[in-house]
């Protein structure tokens, strides 16, 4: 599970972002029963999870999405931020993830995953990716969570 104090720490570093607009529109894929994502400036958090059961019990989100995040219709170009930190952790759940979260992105928007150097399906794809897409992607420093803004 991610580490909600280590996402938020990580988060505060890296969101003192300008460009992102207030209230920011956050996607928590396979959110579950509980959000791993708190973050320190107005957001309107909308999450995914194929487990209605489990999304009945999440009450930190505000929008809750039942459906696979493979197949459901979400707005695309939409979602300021999209956070990928508690899914699935085989390199075909990660990279699928990826490529869905990347056509959610709004401009200026940023992808965050966790479980980078933990999991090698995560670390296999984001090596992959960090190759294939434009900009860098940034390894915060002392956690495992990684987040890329296209320029
Ligand atoms: C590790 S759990 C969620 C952790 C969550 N932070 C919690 O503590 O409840 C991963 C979640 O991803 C969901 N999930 C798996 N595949 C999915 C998919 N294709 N689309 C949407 N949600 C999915 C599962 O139902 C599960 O709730």
């Amino acid at each position: 599970m991610a580490d909600p104090a280590v996402i938020t720490e990580a988060v505060q570093v890296l969101m003192c972002d300008p460009a992102l607009p207030r209230p920011a529109l956050v996607l928590e894929a396979g959110c579950g029963s509980t959000s791993d994502v708190y973050l320190p400036f107005e957001t309107k958090v909308a999450g995914i999870d194929i487990d209605a059961e489990q999304l009945k019990h999440n009450d930190r989100i505000e929008i809750k999405i039942q459906g696979d995040l493979q197949t459901y219709e979400l707005p695309q170009g939409e979602f300021d931020i999209v956070a990928c930190v508690d899914g699935g952790h085989s390199y075909e759940y990660a990279m699928a993830d990826s490529l869905t979260a990347r056509r959610l992105l709004a401009p200026g928007g940023i992808i965050m995953w966790h479980d980078y150097p933990t999991y090698p399906g995560v670390w296999i794809c984001l090596e992959e990716l960090s190759k294939k897409w434009p900009s860098k992607f940034r390894w915060v420093d002392g956690t495992a969570l990684v987040t890329w803004k296209p320029d």
